[in-house]
């Protein structure tokens, strides 16, 4: 008998139990032995919880129980989940957790006090999909080139609904909380900050980097509107949440951020809750993972996952993939240095002279203009809507900065990367 103790029975851990028990047949012949949940962990024993286990709110109830073999950080947070887990650790407890934004933060350290002990967190990363163990495992005979993808469920979500029924911002909002997808501070969703995290996990097993949040590009999907959706529709494109990464020689791209991608494209074709990944690998070429991106079965699945193979204790691969560091170590490229193509909306007052002062800055910085449309707005205004061939962001920043002091542009230019 395995015996697991889950800190944090809200949405995720409610869904650890219910399909622990619902599923146990198959789940205990994978694992070759019963697996119960002796204690949940959570703030308040008021609250109503679909959930039949044992519940405290003392947190040593589970850390120190000696007959719990794995504990289940399902918490959220950062610092205090991270307490939580190293004691369980020191306590030489196996952990599984789903806390991306802990390990955003403090994979390199976890990784370096679990040693043998198995410390897995497979949901962390894009839900229900098994990426980590594809990238981990799968894949480890080649050179990662790039990994590219929609990693963040309720931007998904939002921006669909936003596409088919011109749904307010707030109320989808509202609706992806209520479906459990959203974190406990939906900022980190609609700010790119949880799609960052996750591919920061994702950038230290395919390449060995260690950046934080702050290191790398990160932008949400707050400023878009539905004029920016009807461009998108008119030019064949989809806007998208994607986390991206590239390896460039020996430099590593980063960055989270709204794009505007070409609606063939299979990345585009990804609607809802789902969120897909693209990986390539020099030997294996173009490998694609799709799936339920959030919501608490979906992610209890990776999480059980996890208790399953820390059951049958065969040796895991090492946390973050690497065995030893790889010869000629990779580095972060600046995030001012990237290039890409950029979509800009910009509201001028609409009167003579003010195109020809626009298209000389332009000029001025290089920067080449591939479509150009006028759309009227209220009040003698009007949007302009410009993409550009490619360009490098420490540009495209000084520009955008330059247009928005001009004393005819009206509000904020808005700017959005078109990913080819
Ligand atoms: P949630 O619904 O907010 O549940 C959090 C649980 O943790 C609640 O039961 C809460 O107790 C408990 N908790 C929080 N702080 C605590 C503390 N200091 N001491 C004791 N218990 C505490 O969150 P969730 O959606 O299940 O997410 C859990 C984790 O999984 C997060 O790291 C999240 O990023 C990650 N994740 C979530 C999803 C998803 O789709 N929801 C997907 C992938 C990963 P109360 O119930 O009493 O408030
Ligand atoms: N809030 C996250 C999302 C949960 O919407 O993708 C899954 O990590």
């Amino acid at each position: 008998m395995v015996k697991v103790g889950i800190i944090g029975v809200g949405t995720v851990g409610e869904s650890v139990a219910n399909i622990l028990k619902e599923n146990q047949d198959v789940i205990s012949a994978r694992a070759g032995a019963m697996i119960e949940v002796k204690k949940g962990v959570v703030r308040s024993l008021d609250k109503k919880r679909n959930v039949e286990i044992a519940l405290t709110t003392d947190v040593n109830e589970v850390l120190e129980d000696e007959e719990i073999d794995i504990v289940v950080e399902l918490m959220g947070g950062v610092e205090e989940a991270y307490e939580v887990v190293k004691k369980a650790l020191k306590n030489g407890k196996a952990v599984v957790t789903a806390n991306k934004a802990l390990l955003a933060y403090h994979r390199y350290e976890l990784a370096e006090l679990a040693k043998d002990i198995a410390f897995e967190y497979e949901a962390s990363v894009a839900g229900g999909i098994p990426i980590i163990n594809a990238l981990r495992e799968g894949l480890s005979a080649n050179h990662i080139e790039s990994i590219m993808g929609i990693m963040n469920g309720t931007c998904n979500y939002m921006l669909t609904k936003m596409r088919d029924e011109g749904a307010a911002y707030d109320e989808i909002l509202k609706e992806a909380q209520e479906l459990g997808y959203a974190e406990a501070d939906p900022t980190f969703d609609v700010g790119g900050f949880d799609a960052a995290h996750k591919l920061l996990i994702l950038a230290s097993i395919a390449y060995g980097i260690d950046a934080k949040p702050e290191d790398i590009l990160i932008e949400g999907i707050e400023n878009i509107t539905q004029e920016d959706i009807a461009f998108a529709k008119e030019f064949g494109y989809e806007i998208k949440l994607l986390g991206i990464a590239k390896k460039e020689r020996s430099e590593v791209e980063l960055r989270v951020h709204a794009a505007l991608i070409k609606k063939e494209e299979m990345i585009a074709k990804i609607d809802g809750v789902m969120n897909g990944i693209s990986v390539v690998g020099d030997k294996v070429g173009e490998t694609l993972y799709y799936g339920p991106g959030a919501g608490g079965d979906a992610t209890a699945s990776a999480v059980i996952a996890n208790i399953v193979d820390i059951a049958r204790s065969g040796k895991s691969a090492p946390m973050l993939g690497f065995d030893r560091p790889m010869e000629g170590k990779l580095t972060l490229k600046e995030s001012a240095d990237v290039h890409s193509k950029y979509y800009l909306r910009i509201n001028v007052n609409d009167k003579t002279g003010v195109l020809a002062k626009l298209t000389k800055l332009f000029e001025h910085y290089s920067i080449s203009i591939e479509t150009m449309l006028q759309r009227p707005t209220q009040n003698e205004s009007a949007n302009l809507l410009i993409s550009t061939h490619l360009a490098k962001e420490s540009d495209i920043q000084e520009l955008m900065d330059k247009i928005a002091s001009l004393e005819f542009v009206n509000s904020k230019p808005v700017m959005i990367r078109i990913v080819s």
